[in-house]
């Protein structure tokens, strides 16, 4: 593959497959161990409107980001973003996002906005960045950890616990949220142009996994190939909407899964029926094994009663303290913006 640009030293190149050792050397403990790229970097290698760019300081890897090309070519989504720790504070994230920007409006000339998710926990390190960009919403995290082996009683802890606060005897079972299985109804959900109103989607996108889609029908096709499995609280007109991402392997504690649940709405009873039946859908398949690192993103009203409905004698310890998502937005057609941030 041949070098696509350069700039300060640095030279620029399209990932690919071979380099994953060296992408994975610059990997290390980002994230607290919850890193997802080890995990997708083979489906981002093929995945189509993706590229993956890479820094190189001679012939050494030093950066990396990926730009996701979404809404029907006019949003850019960034993501990935990592600097070797040895080269960290010396401007090269500046450098390799602005050859990545430039790279792919060449490419797709259709774009008009680069988007991007990042925790507030990394807010504070990079608030000259954060400058350029409006902030589209937010949603908290509530993250926990756990044993595969404990799931069953908690969740049987957990119905319990729905089953006396809504009056019914334990032996019925809680009353369940809806299973989005038939593409057609999901489609007609995920199109409603009341839906980010009904269900408050923050900015007006949906996010899988960090990842913010406005919902529209050229996004569908990328949302379907995520093997998501969705929930609404009624077919018609729902409130609440929610979906699981397939659990997978992260570096955390030695070797962990990572299970990300999305939730939209406010809804609280939505929220805890919503966890338990995901919680549910997830062993009955037997995709929760060994130690899990579990994150659900939801509405900031919703974390406080969510961690406390969650906490009980067996089953989850939290693991970071409230926290969350921020969905960013920024122009990337150049003209005043640019001029002003070369004048810096
Ligand atoms: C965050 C990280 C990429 C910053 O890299 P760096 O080269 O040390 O960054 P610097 O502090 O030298 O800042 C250089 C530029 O990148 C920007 N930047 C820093 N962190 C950023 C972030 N998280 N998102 C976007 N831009 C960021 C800075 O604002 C600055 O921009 P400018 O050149 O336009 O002024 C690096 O610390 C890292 O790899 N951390 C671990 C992975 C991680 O947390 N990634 C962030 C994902 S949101």
């Amino acid at each position: 593959m041949a070098c696509v640009g350069e700039s300060n030293g640095l030279t620029f190149w399209v990932a690919e497959q071979k380099d994953y050792e060296d992408v994975m050397s610059i990997s290390v403990n980002i994230y607290g161990g919850n890193d997802y790229l080890p995990h997708r970097y083979s489906d981002w290698m093929t995945e189509p409107d993706r590229v993956v760019i890479l820094g190189r300081k001679d012939s050494k890897l030093v950066a990396l980001e990926s730009g996701f090309v979404v809404d029907e070519g006019r949003t850019l989504l960034v993501e990935g973003l990592r600097v070797c720790a040895s080269e960290r504070g010396r401007g090269v994230a500046g450098e390799i996002q602005r050859f990545a920007d430039q790279y792919m409006q060449q490419l797709y000339p259709t774009l008009r906005t680069k988007r991007q998710t990042m925790s507030d926990y990394h807010s504070s390190e990079s608030t000259k960045s954060l400058a350029k960009f409006t902030e589209l919403g937010r949603r908290a995290i509530l993250s926990f950890t756990g044993d595969g082996k404990s799931f069953n009683g908690f969740i049987s802890h957990l119905k319990n616990k729905l089953n006396s606060t809504t009056g019914l005897d334990k032996a019925v079972s809680v009353q369940q949220m809806v299973p989005l299985e038939d593409a057609h109804h999901l489609k007609n959900i995920l199109l409603d142009p009341e839906l980010p109103k009904r269900v408050q989607l923050p900015g007006g996108v949906i996010i899988q996994d960090w990842q913010p889609f406005q919902p529209i029908k050229g996004n569908l096709e990328i949302l379907a190939r995520r093997n998501l499995t969705w929930l609404v609280n009624k077919l018609e007109k729902p409130n609440f909407l929610s979906f699981y991402t397939p659990p997978y392997p992260i570096a955390f504690d030695g070797g962990s899964l990572r299970f990300n649940i999305d939730m939209f709405g406010t809804d609280l009873d939505s929220a805890k029926r919503a966890f338990v039946s995901h919680f549910e859908k997830v062993m009955e398949k037997g995709l929760l094994t060994g130690k899990i690192m579990i994150h659900v993103f939801l509405d900031q009203s919703l974390w406080k009663e969510m961690k406390e409905f969650c906490a009980g004698e067996t089953g989850l310890k939290l693991w970071r303290e409230y926290w969350e998502q921020v969905i960013m937005e920024r122009d990337v057609r150049g003209g005043a913006e640019g001029k002003r941030e070369s004048n810096m």
